[in-house]
């Protein structure tokens, strides 16, 4: 019997086994192409408790692939010993994903870039001797491979690999090194077919991918990444045209605006490559989420990872992006056979205005693109007329009627907003949070004694990623100084400078116990000096110097290489009696080397630690101050974020779990907003952003996991340059209000958060309304009771489809060939859901 059950499972799994591989057209799943398409969840930038909800919505918006990285030093943070648990549980992941039925991309690398720290290597690895990082290094390529090789061998043993009934279909090594190649010389051209043939050792049965490498070799796919990928081909006819990175937005940087692409110049580069021939995308991201703890890149990538992605950083649906995309993907899905088979033909109409049509048998279907940005094109095609509009490109599933055109978004866009926790305490009215707090030591030694645990001392300044192995953002260098105790020495009696030049990221000077003065990199420049007046005294004077660090670079030939901290030289600097400069030179003077903050290697931000903690007396504008308070956990389900406005720079816990770097006072440049975003032309990461003169990142989420449900939590803040935490708020992040600008002839689907409903319609009209949701107005033709109809259609439901055409709606008396219908209601909580939450 048992032999029977192994039998029968056997046949079910070699059942389910897939042959994924590709021809010169489309990835194929046993022999059958298809068009795919892909979008980027990174599992450690959400929590395993949201995963499941992220690749739902994922596949409601009609992907079929979640593509991730592989986090090399999230799992091994110091050498050969390993974390697979929690949000970094990676099989966890990719059962998540073969459980909602989707297929997933496994993008190993081990370099993965992707605003990550260090671009994902352990810093560990930077310091095994003779080490030479993504090149023909055998030190480097023994611990790529052992890293590598553990990834395979976990995918390998749980059976996720498609060829053994898993959902994996595509696996990548190495990332973008097409990019940096000619930095690296032969040495580079070895490694890439190193890479290559490691890859292909493993024999997983399915295809590798190397993006952006014009000469990976043979079977590796060569593919493609950036906002427009139509004129890419890939390096043989047997391969398909793929683009594994479709950058949804941007990232953000401390002290930078906040990026926006619109949906419909996302929705216009996806339409043009499946024009041109495409079968395989992937959006980067589709859920941005949340750098937690010292996990950012850079330097100065934000804790937020948004990335303007169609789920935004929480999970919500940034709409309109999300369902704009979703509608494309069924529009090229109802056309795939015709895609994936057909013959293509391209008719130049001039001005960048192209046809193409293609026909596979006995069926056509059609693109109409226009990639000019200003004109507005109108062409006959096929004995029709049409308008395709400027930047626009419109799909004619049978070659006749428009059915999608990406210039016309007909799905609702939402205005998230936070709403403050009601049960912040016992009386809502107030939002009162009672703080405790204590200092973080900055007097490093006593008596001419260290206090603490040094690392190491060396007569040098060393590079701070080299003594701390990448464990904290914190290094102390300190120093003693002796300076003569007799009456006419300059030193002590003249004005004393002390002058250092550093690596960055941020320098923070103390002299005898006294802050001398701070300062941080700016404007892209991560290398400084720092000038500061400082008093010596006769003896032993203590110069202790904390430098922080602020994500390390993860991109760029040699990357790896660039030095942080305190390179020196260091200098004080004085006159003597007949006012020429007299310079003593400290650089290399002995250096004693402290790893971290006092309250780090305690564990200030652990709940159980309780003691020294004051309760009056709480100090503002003060640097190096640690902040605690207790909170309820906001009511209902609803995203957490918590608002540090008023704080400085430091870092913030909740229950022990790192939320993250915060920087709320490092304010984003006064120009260069506007309040509408032209879709038309081509993107740049500055083309449209927000945010000018405000805190790059004033909320912090706050993960529900991370909370417990009806106890007390806690948040503990690291305040480095110093604040006050009165501002500090939690909210939920909900729907406010919806709009939407549709075109006749759809069906119009008006949502709110589940347990809201739409409890106002502030405008509808439909006809040909003018302006933008919040400020629509009526124009001279529209169906007199629109606004009443939308009403009975739509108040007090969650959600509501309403058919834009003059049969449904009335007639407008427009003399045009589309009417538009424009909406802004209101979501709101219903006072029953409200009380069942309180509940
Ligand atoms: C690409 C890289 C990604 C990410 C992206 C920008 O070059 O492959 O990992 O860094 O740029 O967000």
């Amino acid at each position: 019997m048992a032999s029977y059950v192994g039998f029968l499972l056997l046949l079910f799994m070699v059942a389910k086994a897939m042959d994924v591989s590709y021809d010169g057209r489309a990835i194929t799943f046993d022999g059958k192409r298809k068009i795919l398409f892909s979008g980027s969840i990174h599992y450690p930038r959400s929590t395993a408790e949201m995963w499941p909800s992220l690749i739902k919505k994922a596949k409601e918006g009609g992907l079929d692939v979640i593509e991730t990285y592989v986090f090399w030093n999230a799992h091994e943070p110091q050498y050969r010993q390993y974390d697979f648990t929690g949000n970094l549980d990676l099989v966890r992941f990719i059962k998540t994903v073969q459980n909602e039925g989707l297929k997933a991309m496994l993008r190993i690398g081990p370099y993965v870039c992707a605003e990550w720290n260090y671009g994902g290597f352990p810093v560990w690895l930077h310091n095994i001797p003779g080490i030479e990082f993504r090149t023909n290094n055998p030190q480097f390529e023994n611990e790529m491979k052992n890293f590598t090789t553990l990834i395979v061998d976990m995918m390998n043993h749980e059976k996720l690999f498609a060829s053994q009934g898993g959902p994996i279909i595509l696996a990548q090594i190495e990332n973008e090194y097409g990019n940096i190649l000619s930095s690296y010389g032969d040495d580079g051209k070895q490694y890439v077919d190193w890479c290559a043939n490691l890859a292909q050792s493993y024999q997983i049965g399915i295809p590798w991918v190397m993006c952006q490498q014009d000469n990976a070799p043979d079977p590796m796919l060569n593919s493609c990444n950036g906002f427009y990928c139509d004129q890419f081909y890939p390096n043989s006819q047997n391969k398909p045209k793929m683009w594994t990175e479709n950058w949804t937005g941007w990232f953000k940087n401390w002290g930078g605006q906040i990026p926006h692409r619109t949906a419909e110049d996302v929705a216009f580069a996806v339409a043009r490559f499946f024009q041109f021939g495409g079968t395989y995308q992937n959006y980067y991201m589709y859920h941005g989420g949340t750098n937690f703890g010292r996990t950012s890149g850079g330097p100065y990538i934000t804790t937020s990872y948004d990335y303007d992605a169609p789920l935004d950083e929480y999970g919500n649906l940034n709409q309109p992006k999300w369902g704009h995309l979703k509608k494309l993907h069924e529009v090229l899905k109802s056309i795939e056979d015709v895609l994936v088979h057909g013959h293509r033909r391209d008719v130049d109409y001039g001005n960048m205005v192209t046809a193409t049509i293609y026909n596979y048998g006995g069926k056509s279907a059609c693109f109409l693109g226009n990639a000019n940005n200003s004109y507005d094109a109108t062409i006959n095609f096929q004995n029709n007329q049409y308008n395709v509009s400027a930047w626009s490109v419109s799909i004619l599933p049978d070659c006749q009627q428009e059915t999608y055109s990406t210039a016309k978004v007909n799905v609702q866009t939402s205005v998230l907003v936070k709403k403050e926790n009601e049960g912040a305490d016992n009386d809502d009215e107030s939002y009162n949070l009672n703080w405790h707090w204590r200092n973080e030591p900055f007097q490093q030694m006593k008596n001419g004694k260290l206090v603490g645990n040094v690392a190491l001392s060396a007569p040098q300044l060393l590079d701070q990623k080299v003594v701390t192995n990448g464990t904290s953002d914190y290094l102390w260098y300190i120093t003693s100084v002796n300076v003569d105790d007799n009456d006419d020495n300059i030193w002590t009696k003249k004005d004393v400078k002390l002058k250092i030049n550093t690596n960055g990221h941020v320098l923070h000077a103390f002299v005898n116990g006294k802050h001398a003065g701070s300062q941080y990199a700016q404007n892209g420049q991560y290398q400084f000096s720092f000038e500061t007046d400082v008093k010596l005294k006769g003896g032993d004077n203590e110069i202790s110097l904390l430098s922080a660090t602020v994500g390390l670079p993860n991109y760029g030939a040699f990357f790896d290489n660039v030095e942080v901290g305190i390179g020196g030289p260091i200098h004080l600097v004085t006159h003597d009696e007949s006012g020429d400069e007299v310079v003593k030179n400290i650089t290399q003077n002995v250096w004693n080397y402290k790893i971290g903050l006092h309250g780090e290697n305690v564990k200030h931000y652990d709940n159980k630690n309780t003691l020294g903690w004051f309760t009056t007396g709480l100090p503002t504008d003060r640097i190096f101050t640690w902040y605690k308070t207790k909170f309820n956990s906001p009511i209902g389900n609803d995203p957490v974020v918590v608002d540090l406005s008023g704080l400085g720079k430091g870092q913030a816990w909740v229950n022990g779990n790192n939320i993250g770097r915060y920087w709320p006072s490092y304010l984003a440049d006064e120009n260069g907003c506007s309040p509408t975003c032209v879709f038309r032309g081509a993107y740049t990461s500055q083309k449209c952003v927000t945010g000018c003169g405000k805190p790059t990142q004033q909320w912090y989420h706050v993960p529900r996991s991370f909370l417990n449900d009806d106890e007390e939590n806690e948040l503990v803040l690291f305040e480095e340059m110093g604040g006050h935490p009165f501002n500090v708020r939690f909210s939920t992040v909900t729907i406010g209000k919806i709009c939407a600008n549709a075109y006749e002839g759809n069906t119009l689907e008006l949502s709110c958060n589940q347990d809201q409903v739409i409890s106002e319609v502030k405008f509808a009209s439909f006809g040909q309304p003018q302006g933008q949701c919040g400020s629509f107005k009526k124009s001279q033709c529209e169906a007199p009771n629109t606004l009443q109809n939308l009403k009975d259609q739509c108040l007090g439901k969650s959600s509501c489809s309403v058919l834009i055409s003059e049969k449904s709606l009335g007639s407008t008396g427009c003399n045009v060939e589309q009417n538009r219908l424009a909406v802004e209601a209101v979501c709101a909580a219903t006072v029953s859901n409200y009380a069942k939450k309180k509940k």
